[in-house]
């Protein structure tokens, strides 16, 4: 919405949202904004309260609104029916209830959550029987349902935005149609404008995301392969990206895929195709999944045992905690699976990260009922010296930019000795750790020789 209301400065945007804490956060003095996206601050400084208002009065906002997107959380369900792998629908169910309730004259509604395939069958369903509810003296509502899912990444959000691969446009109203792709022809080329049915759109969503958590796994699985052949996973990918089939993105092996929407997105496809009677093809998605959490687990694991199966009282920083770099998003982050399983353990742990509110680690690991004898600690730091000091082993655990500069000449010799890095992302040379008294294992390639 930031990126329409800069590119398109004629329309009047709304953001509404029921949690009054975070349009707060959207509309303080000083910008403190809830989400970390480089270059999103600016653009909200230069057009809020002009064209982008943020605002938790729903009624108003939807009954004066020709077009309404649903942008809703839609995690995986926790319990109920298709329980650890359907998507909980309650949040998109209660948005169409409201636009049912307060929506004026004719309204375009467009499915921008990710939803399961045919989610608008259900958006439509609920537009329409509260339409038929309604008594005749009611002003006649009408309503078309799009779906134009999102495809942007975080922490290149506004990037991705600008300058789409393409956008989707699901649809059988050509009018409704025709309006939203006014919109994005103002800054995108028609020829990125995609029009598809409505089922095509939902579905391309889900798969582009499949295929995109495939190809990590993918590439993790042959970082194990790497590691035990003497093959150096970079130069693996380098080598088959080079191809103009496969193409060199997305082609960084790593602690595995976290964030929102991969796992969750798989988890959907799965159900869909055992809803179906398909297994073979659920069976096909599952193992992207079985082999990231193996790749998240062998990484603990091979800490544990670089301490002879002891990381009791010992202290490992993890350096980054977010999923990925330039985001401040925690939400399946592989580092929260590695800090359990070393917390387990009973590691003393510093968590070290640019972005991410301590806050939020509480959250994922203070959720334990009981505490054991053999669990460790943890705490947080900004200061990446205090993470260095005493510390037996480092964990790159998100490639932030702040890692590539770290002065290792600096810092290892305020390690304990022998001091340990663990490189999960790849990120670090290793002529450069040569130079330092510093233990090495790297991603995809593995131990250099101990010192
Ligand atoms: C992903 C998709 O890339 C977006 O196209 C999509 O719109 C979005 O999900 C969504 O459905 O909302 P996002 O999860 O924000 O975006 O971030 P990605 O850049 O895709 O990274 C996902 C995970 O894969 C991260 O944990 C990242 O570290 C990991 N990754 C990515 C790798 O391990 N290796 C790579 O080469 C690339």
């Amino acid at each position: 919405m930031a990126i329409i209301s800069e590119k398109c400065p004629d329309i009047k945007i709304t953001l509404v949202d029921l949690n009054e804490k975070r349009i707060a956060a959207w509309n303080s003095h000083d910008f403190k904004l809830p989400v970390y996206e480089p270059n999103l601050k600016s653009l909200i400084k230069k057009n809020r309260n002009k064209t982008l208002f943020f605002t938790t009065d729903l009624k108003n906002s939807i009954a004066e609104a020709d077009i309404v997107f649903i942008s809703v959380n839609t995690p995986t369900k926790e319990k109920g029916l298709g329980a650890g792998y359907a998507s909980d629908l309650r949040w998109v169910e209660s948005s169409a209830r409201s636009i049912a309730k307060y929506a004026k004259d004719h309204t375009i509604v467009v499915e921008k959550s990710t939803v399961p395939v045919r989610t608008a069958e259900l958006i439509k369903k609920i537009l329409t029987s509260s339409y038929l509810n309604g008594n005749n003296d009611k002003p006649k509502k009408t309503f078309s349902v799009l779906s134009s899912p999102e495809f942007l990444a975080e922490g290149t959000a506004i990037k991705d935005l600008e300058n789409p691969d393409r956008v989707l446009i699901g649809g059988e109203d050509k009018d409704a149609i025709e309006k939203l792709s006014l919109i994005y022809k103002r800054w995108i080329p028609e020829s990125k404008i995609f029009v598809t049915n409505l089922w095509s759109s939902e579905l391309s969503k889900l798969t582009a995301n499949a295929f995109l958590a495939q190809r990590i796994s993918s590439i993790n699985a042959i970082s194990a392969l790497c590691e035990k052949t003497g093959a150096d996973v970079r130069e693996v990918s380098k080598a088959i990206g080079a191809d103009n089939r496969i193409g060199e993105k997305f082609l960084n092996s790593s602690p595995g895929f976290g964030g929102s929407c991969f796992q969750k997105d798989l988890l959907n496809i799965i159900y869909l195709s055992r809803y179906y009677g398909l297994d073979e093809v659920a069976d096909y998605w599952e193992q992207v999944i079985s082999l990231n959490e193996w790749q998240k687990r062998r990484i603990s694991k091979l800490v544990i045992e670089t301490f002879f199966g002891t990381v009791s009282s010992r202290k490992i920083s993890i350096l980054g905690f977010a999923f990925k770099s330039n985001t401040n998003d925690i939400r399946y982050s592989p580092a929260i699976s590695v800090a359990r399983d070393l917390l387990e353990n009973g590691a003393n742990l510093y968590i070290h990260d640019p972005q991410v509110n301590e806050n939020e680690i509480a959250l994922k690991l203070d959720q334990k009922d009981q505490k054991s004898d053999t669990e460790g600690s943890w705490s947080f730091t900004r200061d990446l010296k205090a993470a260095f000091v005493d510390a037996d082993a480092i964990i790159i655990m998100t490639e932030w930019e702040d890692y590539l500069n770290i002065n290792w000449h600096e810092l290892t010799p305020l390690m304990r000795k022998p001091s340990w890095l663990f490189d999960t992302r790849g990120i670090i040379e290793e002529f450069i750790i040569s130079q330092v008294n510093l233990n090495f294992w790297k991603i995809g390639k593995g131990f250099k020789k101990e010192l």
